[in-house]
This record gives C-alpha cells, sequence and structure tokens, in this order.
C-alpha cells in the first residue's frame, strides 16, 4: 500500500501559518495538511481554504509534551510521507527582561525552541528523499535585540539549528530553509497602528511566505524577503555583536 503523502504545519491558524497552507496546497501535489495549533475554529476556516489536499485539524498545546505526544501518535498510527514540515508556530514581545513573566518566558522557549526541535525529530522518521523542512525564524534570530532578548535568543537558535540540520540531513536529500521575516501584518502585530516598525516597513505576509516557498524548493538555507531585511543581514554580518547590541538597544520597539 503507498503512504499518504501529507504536510505538517504548526501555527496554522493565523498570519503566516494560515498562508503556508493556502500556498503549499496550491504548489505541492499531497493527500493532507496537517494544521496544528491551539485554536480550532480557526484552524477549521485554514482547512476550508484548501481546494487539493484535505485539511487535518489538530488542536494542540506545543507548550506542552502532551501536544508534542499528540502529534508523534497521530503519525505513528498513520504511518505518512512527511513531505513538509513547516515550523511555523511562535509568538514574543517587546519587555524589559527585568519585569518580564516567568511563565510566558518559559511558554515562549517551549513553543519557539522546544516544540520544532522535538516535532523535527518525530517527523524525520516519516521523511525521504526529496522531503523539505521550513523553519520560520525571524531578522530578530541575526543580533542580540535588547528588551526584545529571549525572543531574538529564540529566533538565534531556530537559524543556528537549520543550518546544522541542513548539513546533516543532506546525504538525506532532505532540504532545511530558515525563514527569517521582518515585520509583518499577522496577529503578532496585531495592536500596532502605525505602518512601520523601527522605520521598517510592514510587509505582506503572503510575499515572504510565497518566496519562503520558493526557496525551499530551491533548496536554499536562508529565506530573506525584501531588500531592507537583506540590507540588516549584511550588516549583522559585518559588525561586532556588541555594537549590535548597543544600537539595538537605542531602537524603540513596539509595545
Ligand atoms: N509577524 C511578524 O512580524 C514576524 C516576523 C518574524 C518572525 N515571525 C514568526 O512567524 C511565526 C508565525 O507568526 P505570525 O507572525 O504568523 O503570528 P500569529 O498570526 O500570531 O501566528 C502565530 C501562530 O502560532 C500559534 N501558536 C502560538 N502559541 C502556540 C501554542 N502554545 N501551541 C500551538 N500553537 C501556538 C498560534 O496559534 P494558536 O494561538 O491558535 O495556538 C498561531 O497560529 C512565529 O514563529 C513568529 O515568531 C513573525
Amino acid at each position: 500500500m503507498t503512504k499518504k503523502k501529507i504536510a505538517i504545519i504548526t501555527g496554522a491558524s493565523s498570519g503566516f501559518g494560515v498562508e503556508f497552507a493556502k500556498q503549499i496546497d496550491q504548489q505541492i501535489d499531497l493527500d493532507e495538511i496537517w494544521l496544528i495549533a491551539r485554536r480550532k475554529e480557526k484552524l477549521e476556516s485554514t482547512s476550508k481554504m484548501l481546494k487539493n489536499s484535505q485539511g487535518i485539524v489538530i488542536k494542540a498545546d506545543l507548550s506542552t509534551s502532551e501536544g508534542i505526544t499528540n502529534i508523534k501518535t497521530l503519525l505513528e498510527k498513520d504511518k505518512p510521507e512527511v513531505k513538509v514540515l513547516i515550523n511555523n508556530a511562535g509568538f514574543g514581545r517587546t519587555e524589559k527582561f527585568e519585569d518580564s513573566d516567568e511563565e510566558y518566558n518559559e511558554s515562549m522557549i517551549d513553543v519557539n525552541v522546544k516544540a520544532p526541535v522535538m516535532i523535527t525529530k518525530i517527523v524525520l522518521s516519516y521523511m525521504y528523499k526529496g522531503g523539505h523542512i521550513i523553519n520560520v525564524a525571524s531578522s530578530a534570530a541575526y543580533a542580540p535585540l535588547p528588551y526584545f532578548s529571549v525572543y531574538a535568543a529564540t529566533k538565534a537558535f531556530i537559524l543556528s539549528f537549520s543550518y546544522s540540520l541542513k548539513e546533516e540531513l543532506k546525504l538525506r536529500n532532505i532540504s532545511v530553509t530558515a525563514v527569517c521575516p521582518g515585520p509583518a501584518s499577522t496577529e503578532f502585530f496585531k495592536s500596532l497602528k502605525e505602518k512601520k516598525v523601527n522605520g521598517l516597513n510592514i510587509k505582506d505576509p503572503i510575499k515572504i511566505v510565497r518566496k519562503a516557498v520558493r526557496d525551499s524548493l530551491k533548496r536554499r538555507s536562508v529565506s530573506i524577503y525584501g531588500y531592507e531585511m537583506n540590507f540588516l543581514r549584511v550588516v549583522s554580518k559585518l559588525l561586532p555583536r556588541k555594537m549590535l547590541a548597543y544600537f539595538s538597544g537605542k531602537v524603540k520597539l513596539p509595545q
């Protein structure tokens, strides 16, 4: 019996996740797209947007080990071929670290770092030659960001992890792409009234995801959309981290 071909998208209830689901559905031949997040109704509306593959709604809180085990159990039961894994779920907010909430920080590290690591490890047993892993990092991964310190560090982890994994998986012909968006108009910035964040234009998630899917299919290591973000990437490679932290600390981040 042939295995069904699936994609798994975490954080598929809003923002980039919804867009990934729509674009993967159009561009890759799949039987099912597994849509994972906490808000079931939102996942159901993402599922209804799919035209070619069947959406499978999986309600899971990725800050908990039950949430991760849930995915493992479903994979063990179905034994599909995972063609695409998109580790996208994540969150963060700007605040002074001293004043930050312990539970919030722990949950952020669990969702932004622990979940992608655990899920990737589980999924690799169901991924074959030609598979794609897309890890949503951020332009915050490039430099230390005072007042966004934990979030930036989680994204730096994802960028580093993605580069290492890409090298390790070369022999299996599985691609790994880290997506590094700047500010985009998703729920992440829902309370923001301005059109810019620190002088950076807030970008359309559709375009960021289009570029990410294209870069993944081209098996690129990193996907960066827009000249501003490419410029930041170059600057971050040229300046010492101490200087990057100093200048970032002077910038007013959105609340
Ligand atoms: N928007 C930006 O400017 C920007 C820039 C750079 C990077 N990013 C990254 O892009 C990714 C997607 O964010 P977005 O911009 O699309 O924001 P978003 O619209 O807020 O989406 C975040 C997604 O993560 C899911 N999520 C959060 N906590 C979760 C949990 N405990 N368990 C399961 N799912 C959880 C949310 O689903 P539920 O609430 O339904 O669980 C939602 O689907 C994140 O990794 C973010 O760090 C965003």
